[in-house]
């Protein structure tokens, strides 16, 4: 059997694996603990052996098998070489492991199938969680899937159109909250604890355990380990549950050293680049948080705790970009590589483009951006502005011309 418990990362109390809590008496954030070192024979050869998706890693997540998993075939995603790219950035070996690839599009399905897989086996009856949107797709699909009602709550104004849909068509009750993204997730925890709905939110140390594993794929498909690892910043879960994954599998002797973390927030909801940039004890919120990646638009990161203690251990970095330059690196991303991403997806590109330009990245070392979200979310006019369509009337001159147009460049 192996031993799993859940674990304050202050005071390290422990609670018991089956123990329905989002924090611990002391306050502090749990996560769950895999007793590694009982674990007998993990080797890449053993994986490799199994399909490409997020239970490929079995050994190194908290069930003893995935028999009873609740599973839309998520993880396995690609990661490319993006060397048009790279050569934009000014670097030698950038990649881009592509979340878009998910079932609902985005990372969050690698932690929705254990969140929602650990839901069933605790018996709940209802789950629910805050979103700024991909949370909710995700959440409303693997409820679908395990035929648990569930509800979302969002805020009103800034959800991309295609999130909203996605929660819709998926059968959740959707609620939009007149504010922001933070009180709605303050309230939602607050009233699922009253009436014990289970909480999917990344508060839910469960949800973090799926999301590791994108760590695994990364050295699985590389074959090493990369010098940086790059993520979008939101709450702060998943570049805390990306480190928990190089920890782990240092821990059971599959690689023998680490990347560095590298967050990178908006410009307009950076209360995390802040606490680190300035040194501060405390988070600094931001009571109106504004970007054009909504996804990220949030002002009160709930696990800052945990995504301190990833920057702090694997000496990492932390950057904040415009609106202007997540939109430029969602374009350059798109253009020259053919992979389209959220503008959240794409603050990790505009992030590494600024570390490179301050020295703070070194240009020749292997990056890896984590692109979360695709474009397919968000098609907001905002976005679209500037490369809109040509339009002509149906004359064969006209389009005559514009084919051989290509030709002369
Ligand atoms: N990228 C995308 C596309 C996201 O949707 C999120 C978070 C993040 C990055 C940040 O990840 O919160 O773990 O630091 N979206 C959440 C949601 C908040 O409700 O969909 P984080």
């Amino acid at each position: 059997m192996k031993r799993v418990w859940q674990e304050c990362i202050e005071c390290r109390s422990v609670y018991d694996a089956d123990a329905v809590r989002y924090r611990c008496d002391c306050g502090g954030l749990l996560e769950v603990s895999i007793d590694i070192e009982s674990l007998g024979d993990i080797s890449w050869e053993r994986f490799r052996s199994r399909r490409f998706n997020v239970w490929r890693y079995i050994e190194l997540l908290p069930f003893e098998d995935h028999e009873h998993a609740v599973s839309l075939e998520e993880g396995g995603t690609p990661l490319y070489k993006a060397d048009r790219l790279a050569e934009w950035l000014g670097a030698k070996n950038v990649y881009i492991k592509y979340e878009g690839m998910n079932p609902t599009g985005s990372f969050k399905d690698r932690g929705m199938c254990v969140g929602i897989t650990k839901a069933l086996k605790l018996g709940a009856r209802g789950v629910a969680c805050a979103s700024t949107g991909n949370t909710a797709a995700s959440l409303a699909a693997y409820s679908a899937k395990a035929g648990i009602p569930c509800i979302v709550v969002v805020p009103k104004e800034v959800v991309a159109l295609g999130k909203l849909f996605q929660a819709l068509l998926y059968g959740a009750k959707v609620v939009r909250l007149h504010g922001t993204f933070d009180e709605a997730l303050s309230l939602v925890w607050k009233a699922s604890e009253e009436v014990g709905v289970y909480l999917l939110n990344s508060i839910n140390p469960w949800r973090l355990e799926g999301q590791k594993t994108v760590a695994f794929e990364t050295v699985d498909q590389l074959g090493r380990v990369p010098r940086y690892v790059v993520l979008p910043v939101g709450n702060c879960g998943n570049i805390a549950a990306a480190w928990k994954g190089f920890k782990e599998m240092e821990m059971a002797g599959l690689i023998n050293e680490k990347p560095s973390m590298v967050g990178i927030q908006s410009e307009g909801a950076s209360p995390f680049v802040d606490l680190v940039k300035e040194g501060l004890e405390t988070l600094r919120p931001v009571e109106t948080p504004k970007t054009v990646a909504s996804a990220i638009r949030i002002g009160r990161p709930v696990n800052w705790k945990k995504a301190l203690l990833a920057v702090k251990e694997s000496g990492g970095l932390v950057a904040k970009v415009s609106d202007a330059e997540i939109i430029q690196a969602q374009r350059m991303l798109a253009s020259l590589e053919g992979i389209g991403v959220e503008p959240a997806a794409a603050a990790s590109v505009a992030g590494v483009k600024k570390l490179i330009e301050s020295g703070d990245i070194d240009a020749d070392e292997t990056i890896v951006c984590v692109c979360t979200g695709s474009m397919l979310k968000d098609p907001n006019p905002e976005l679209i502005k500037g490369l809109e369509p040509t339009e002509i009337v149906p004359e064969l001159g006209l389009v005559r011309d514009l084919l051989a147009s290509l030709l002369s460049r």
